[in-house]
């Protein structure tokens, strides 16, 4: 599977299916694609409404005829702009063309529903991208129940887990391997992977990416 950072907290998975998660592009400082460029999709998870998560999710989905996954109330909101959607909650789990999308517990907050992480399992992998959240022992459960094989972090600070907080939970997530995230994408959520990477070597693979790079799974 090839995993690439879009930028802020936008990811692209693209093994059997391709998925995007949190594609905010347009106004995204930091973005390395626009929604322009994105001719194909299957599936865009959106893990709360928030403009920087939300981002360009109904117009890819508009675009490639994807289905939106996110909360109850982002997805009502989605069928009322006539988007195929599937609305779950936090605890919920849905399959759809082969992808399986759990939506877990995030401490946030937001402008419809609540926010939420989600774990995704596609071609044999488990995928957590925690979304906006502070650090919480629900993310020890996340790891035990999951066991996530790779993970995506919020490190940025200020609206979410800092670096200290998030090196604290990868311990908790057991997670195998971890991309940090949602961080310089604006001076008020700046943070220095590299020193996450020092607090958590001996607990995971940090992968540092920047915007527009992938990683194969
Ligand atoms: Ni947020
Ligand atoms: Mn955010």
């Amino acid at each position: 599977m090839e995993i690439t950072w879009l930028g802020h907290s936008g990811i692209k998975l693209q093994g059997s299916k391709i998925v995007y998660i949190d594609p905010f592009l347009t106004g995204n400082p930091a973005a390395s694609t626009t929604p322009e460029e994105i001719t194909e999709a299957d599936i865009v998870v959106v893990t709360h409404y928030h403009g920087d998560h939300l981002g360009d999710s109904f117009t890819i989905c508009k675009k490639t005829g994807a289905i939106l996954f996110g909360i109850h109330e982002i997805a009502v909101e989605a069928e009322a702009e006539g988007l195929t959607a599937e609305g779950m909650n936090i605890g919920g789990t849905v399959e759809a063309k082969g992808v399986k999308v759990h939506m877990v517990q995030a401490l946030h907050s937001a402008e419809k529903g609540n926010p939420a992480g989600v774990v995704i399992e596609m071609d044999g992998q488990t995928i957590y991208h925690a979304g906006d959240t502070g650090l919480t022992y629900d993310m020890k459960l996340i790891g035990e129940f999951f066991k996530p094989d790779l993970s995506f972090i919020p490190i940025g600070d200020r609206y979410t887990m800092g670096v200290p907080s998030a090196a604290r939970a990868v311990e908790f997530i057991q997670t195998k391997r971890v991309i940090p995230v949602h961080y310089n994408t604006f001076p008020i959520v700046s943070a220095d992977p590299e020193e996450f990477k020092r607090l958590v070597a001996d607990k995971a693979e940090v992968i540092i990416l920047n915007p527009g790079d992938s990683y194969t799974l």
